[in-house]
């Protein structure tokens, strides 16, 4: 069963810059929770405990995140501040977290291969946490996703429709429908050149992959931008095998950019912080009640 999950995470985050110069962009806030944390919550909702980094120079501040802070648990220790740590608390709890470092930015395939030592030979979930996922309908894009590979057992890529003038930036596939919202992928392009998409089906960044991943990266030659794309080892495993995409329910924002980055966060401030606020003050106050009576 799927167990892992692995987290690309060793780039620069240039379009963030100034404020990806001496902070990975992994640790960018949405609200009061970096992008890093939304991706490890949906990959422990989807039942997955171990927790991969692959990272890079810089990076540091990833791997205090996932720590304990003593000297601030020893500050907060007893105040009602306490709370606000409760989240990740039960995260630290539940996953392991190890890391691994990406000498070189050799694209993402590249980074995934730099993983390999971590991941094992298991089928794995990857997460690019500048995408993030929510779905407050139901379970989250990486639970669909598991649930999906228990019934098909091969790679799965997350999937959705981008207008026309965005498709270039993204992975693009293109297949045949074999049940609703699931395709099996016949042609899979890395950023076409406008014009030569194959469909308007962009891949989004989570994936379900199987090892023999591993060796067919190893077997890829360097694509679009010089770099060894995740995008060309998937054609190869969907030309001499099956890789599915998956059209998720719920909704994804664009953190890696500076438009998307501000939906999300005024997006999860009303549908998700305040309402777990809401929650808290509720329950507080009918904790008082009951105290009272
Ligand atoms: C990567 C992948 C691309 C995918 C995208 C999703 O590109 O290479 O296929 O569509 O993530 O966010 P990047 O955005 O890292 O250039």
């Amino acid at each position: 069963m799927i167990k892992k999950c692995l987290f690309p995470a060793a780039g620069y985050g240039t379009r963030f810059l100034p404020a990806t110069k001496s902070m990975p962009k992994e640790m960018m806030p949405v609200v009061n929770k970096p992008l890093i944390e939304y991706g490890v919550e949906e990959a422990i909702e989807a039942g997955l405990d171990g927790m991969c980094l692959v990272t890079g120079r810089g990076k540091n501040t990833l791997f205090d995140h996932f720590d304990k802070n003593y000297e601030l648990e020893h500050q907060i220790s007893g105040t009602n501040k306490e709370d606000l740590l409760v989240d990740i608390r039960h995260l630290m709890d539940t996953a392991s977290f190890t890391y691994i470092r990406q000498r070189e930015m050799k694209g993402l395939g590249h980074a995934i291969l730099t993983g390999r030592e971590l991941i094992g030979d298991n089928p794995f979930a990857v997460v690019l946490a500048d995408d993030l996922c929510v779905n407050e309908e139901g379970p989250g894009v990486l639970a669909q996703m598991v649930a999906l590979y228990k019934q098909f057992r091969c790679s799965i890529v997350a999937v959705q429709e981008v207008p026309k003038e965005d498709i270039h930036k993204y992975g693009v596939i293109s297949g045949e429908v074999i049940k609703d919202n699931i395709f099996r992928v016949d042609d899979m392009v890395e950023k076409p050149e406008p014009g030569t998409e194959p469909s308007n089906l962009a891949i989004i960044g989570r994936y379900i992959l199987t090892p023999d991943i591993f060796e067919l990266i190893e077997n890829t030659e360097p694509g679009k931008g010089g770099e060894i794309q995740i995008t060309d080892a998937l054609l190869k495993q969907a030309k001499t095998g099956c890789v599915l995409a998956y059209k998720f329910k719920g909704k994804r924002f664009d953190c890696g950019s500076v438009d998307g980055y501000i939906e999300a966060t005024n997006y999860c401030y009303e549908n998700i912080y305040l309402k777990d606020k809401q929650k808290t003050e509720l329950g507080k106050h009918s904790t008082q009640k009951s105290e009272e009576a």
